[in-house]
């Protein structure tokens, strides 16, 4: 008995060796050892330090063999493109992780592969455009929601404040008003539980890493905040289906009134198709997908643009006296004022590059071998973009963690080079709101430093421009005064 279980434990222990062992064709990176493969090359810091550590090790491809998974990371501009759109046929799919088979059950758009994906991302894309430049445009949603923004910041009078939270709602609000039709009072206690869930859950630390390592499901406890996560997925889903059964009572056939209305038309349409993606439960996951990638990605840009420019006054103080001089203080500048406020833009710009807000963006699978720089993707293999690689590219951006807006200006002051960053990633999953985040982040900053200089409380220095990474990287909570100038 005991030399049958000895034998049997040898074998197992040669077969785990081996499958350890990283093939030789396989992007370098750190030697992975039996059982554990490179789990000690995460003790390093978070996934962004972790992956910043390996590339000045291994150039721009490089791998780990995490849990069940290869992890390639793939770096820099010109291989990110040779990736991600040359060979965007076996790089558009989502990996079979945690967070996307169940937690999102592989459903919605972030977490859909295939047919499914493919219709659903089509149909969002087109009723977004309706209900966006539709009947009200998308710009003069953005706009109201602003004024309602702007007046609350007001009555703060110039008190020092935890900013986030408050932009966080009011993009949210922008997001309601496409897909629910309406928007809520900031102190609206669903709403506000609903955005601080969405949040919780894009800024959770552990998300990349439970998906890595799909065993810390099974860790007694809930360390990795994932019983936490079940119970904000049921929270969330509920408020959702609420909203979906009140359209249901309220449609009319012949005007849809926002997406989710939509939606239950196309439902109709596909009642008799069996086996049809258009069914509640997907309207669901649509819906959660638009709030989750569409709040805490802008809201956090401009949380970092507040941050960036305390800690610039002289910044701060030419894209005001821009504003002033094109738009002047009595409107609100709008999209037509675009093209007419260069350094306006190119400090957005150098907030999204600089603030790096999704630097490792979403994972995407390998759904056949592949060769990149002579070595080879396996099939199944988590393949993450590196856009922080692009972002933070000393070639193109000397000093690249300086707050420079000239970056983006040439010798004759026009906005430019904008198209050397690509903080929405690239490629067939490139993100879907592009848009309207643009929208967002140009009409609520050109509005907010219009009307405010962003100072430090007084007697204090700004703080330091750190972040915190979950999938998205944002700010460490800080206050701010917002001073009319
Ligand atoms: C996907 C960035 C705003 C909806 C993504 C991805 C990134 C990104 C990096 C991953 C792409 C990939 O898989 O490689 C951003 C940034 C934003 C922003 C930086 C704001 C500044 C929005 C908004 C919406 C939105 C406002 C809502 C309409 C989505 C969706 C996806 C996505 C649905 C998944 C696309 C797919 O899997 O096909 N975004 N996003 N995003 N984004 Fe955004």
């Amino acid at each position: 008995g005991v030399s049958l279980t000895l034998v049997i434990l040898i074998v197992l222990l040669t077969f785990l060796w081996i499958r350890s062992k990283r093939p030789g064709d396989l992007p370098p990176g750190p030697t992975p050892l039996p059982l554990i493969g490179n789990i000690p090359a995460l003790f390093g810091g978070d996934l962004l330090q972790v992956s910043r550590n390996l590339r000045k090790q291994y150039g721009d491809l490089y791998s780990l063999s995490l849990g069940p998974y290869w992890i390639v990371f793939v770096n820099g501009y010109d291989l990110l493109k040779e990736a991600f759109v040359k060979n965007a046929d076996v790089l558009s799919d989502r990996p079979d992780t945690f967070s996307i088979k169940v937690l999102s059950e592989r459903r919605g758009i972030v977490s859909s592969n295939g047919h499914r994906w493919k219709g659903q991302r089509t149909f969002a894309l087109a009723a977004l455009r309706v209900f966006g430049f539709g009947k009200r445009s998308m710009e003069t949603k953005i706009l109201e929601e602003n004024k309602n923004f702007i007046e609350i910041l007001e009555k703060e009078n110039g008190k020092p404040m935890g900013l986030a939270g408050l932009i966080n709602r009011s993009v949210s609000n922008v997001i309601c008003s496409i897909t629910v039709g309406k928007t809520f009072s900031y102190d609206d206690e669903g709403f506000t539980q609903a955005v601080n869930l969405v949040g919780e859950e894009i800024s959770n630390p552990y998300g990349p890493l439970v998906d890595m390592l799909p065993f810390l499901q099974y860790v007694p406890g809930d360390m990795f905040l994932i019983k936490r996560s079940f119970k904000n997925k049921a929270i969330l889903e509920q408020a959702v289906k609420e909203e979906i059964e009140e359209h249901r009572q309220t449609l009319d056939e012949n005007d849809a009134r926002d997406f989710i209305d939509a939606f239950l038309l196309e439902e109709m349409k596909h009642k008799e198709e069996e086996g049809t993606d258009f069914e509640d439960d997907q309207l669901q996951f649509t819906i959660l997908d638009l709030f989750a990638a569409g709040t805490e990605t802008t809201s956090t840009t401009i949380t970092w643009a507040v941050l960036f420019l305390m800690k610039n006054m002289d910044i701060q103080e030419k894209m005001h006296e821009e504003i002033e001089n094109v738009v002047g203080s009595n409107r609100q500048a709008t999209l037509t004022d675009k093209t007419d406020l260069p350094y306006c833009n190119a400090v957005i710009t150098e907030t999204q590059r600089l603030g790096n807000i999704v630097p490792l963006s979403l994972f995407h699978m390998a759904t056949e071998d592949l060769v990149l720089e002579n070595r080879r993707i396996p099939k199944g293999a988590i393949v993450i973009p590196v856009l922080d690689s692009v972002q933070n590219d000393e070639k193109n951006f000397p000093n690249p963690e300086k707050f420079d807006p000239t970056r983006f200006i040439n010798n004759e002051g026009k906005y430019c080079n904008q198209d050397k960053i690509m903080p929405f990633s690239l490629g067939r999953r490139v993100c879907l709101g592009e848009s309207l985040a643009r929208m967002e982040l140009f009409l609520f900053l050109t509005s907010m430093v219009q009307k405010f200089k962003f100072l430090p409380p007084v007697g204090e220095q700004p703080p330091p421009a750190v972040g915190s990474l979950g999938i998205t990287h944002g700010p460490l909570p800080f206050n701010v005064r917002c001073v009319p100038w």
